[in-house]
């Protein structure tokens, strides 16, 4: 049985998620901070990043596509913000080294890590899916954030900044039909617990995002099970939040160093309920996976 107290207080509604120490100054974001957002030539990463340029940071922009890169830096120079970009895939570790050179390059340090970068693969029983797929997206979602966090960790050390994951409600219980997606988010939260513990209390801030259903850029892609890239399905069991509310909450999470936050009710529900009664959950999960 579990001792009543620490599930209070690992808890959203108690207490906003976990937090660390809490940045009183409401200008922090203002002093020149340098964010570095993995996946930000669209979506969710672009949405963080325009807001966060908008409150007065330094933001480098990151993305494989050159040319979508570079139309997303246009819109950032034309509204006059400090941002500049870098292509590179995250999960090589000699493109890490790139994209925090760039940066550094460029402004001199850097402050924040913003793992965005991010695929799913469409749904699918877990035979059906290719092992490729499998793998590939793992390489993005997992060894693609730890690349650059380790990359990234002297110098947002040297700042006393942070490192924050993106994440799902894939992280916090194991989808149907969604193995390969699931096994990705779950391990950033235990990338983002590990490394709480190590450096948390050398000021460094560590956070995690538990994102549920988002509206989505039309240009995203999903990969399908023979590993193709395909548009991203409409998602028909849940209405999607719209990018620019996910992107400040995101924001505020920094802004008062949240450990750890559960963006819908959905996700507040899935948390709860993981805890307090798994089992329930688990009849909830196999009824919509027969509504699939
Ligand atoms: N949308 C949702 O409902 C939702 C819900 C929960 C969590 N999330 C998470 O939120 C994050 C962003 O999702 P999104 O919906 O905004 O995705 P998106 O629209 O597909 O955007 C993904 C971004 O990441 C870039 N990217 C993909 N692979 C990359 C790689 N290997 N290296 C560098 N950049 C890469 C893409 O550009 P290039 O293709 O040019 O590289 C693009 O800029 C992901 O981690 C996702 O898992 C999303």
């Amino acid at each position: 049985m579990q001792p009543i107290y620490p599930l209070l207080f690992d808890t959203p509604i108690f207490f906003k998620g976990f937090r660390g120490s809490v940045n009183d100054d409401n200008n922090y974001l203002k002093m020149g901070k340098v964010f570095i957002i993995t996946g930000s030539s669209q979506g969710i990463g672009r949405e963080i990043a325009w807001q966060l340029a908008q409150k007065g940071a330094y933001v480098v922009l990151n993305g494989r596509n050159t040319k979508k890169l570079e139309e997303t830096l246009h819109s950032f120079q034309n509204a006059q913000f400090n941002a500049c970009a870098i292509s590179g895939d995250v999960p090589n570790p000699n493109d890490c080294e790139k994209i925090i050179s760039y940066g550094l390059n460029e402004y001199g340090r850097i402050d924040y890590l913003i793992n965005n970068a991010g695929i799913s693969a469409e749904l699918s029983p877990l035979e059906l899916l290719s092992p490729d797929v499998f793998k590939k997206v793992i390489d993005i979602n997992v060894l693609g954030s730890v690349n650059m966090t380790i990359t990234a960790l002297p110098h947002i050390q040297k700042q006393k900044g942070g490192n924050l994951f993106i994440s799902s409600l894939a992280g916090i219980y194991g989808l149907p039909k969604a193995a390969a997606y699931s096994t990705s988010k779950m391990a950033l939260t235990a990338l983002a617990e590990s490394l709480k513990l190590e450096l948390g209390s050398s000021g460094l801030y560590i956070g995690i995002a538990y994102l549920a259903f988002v509206e989505n850029d039309k240009r995203k892609v999903v990969l399908n099970k023979d590993g193709k890239l395909i548009s991203q399905p409409k998602f028909s069991f849940s209405k999607a939040k719209p990018v620019d509310e996910v992107a400040s909450e995101i924001i505020n999470m920094i802004e008062n160093r949240i450990f750890k936050n559960h963006f819908s009710l959905v996700g507040k529900i899935f948390y709860f309920m993981k805890r307090l009664s798994p089992w329930l959950l688990e009849k909830i999960m196999l009824m919509i996976n027969k509504n699939r």
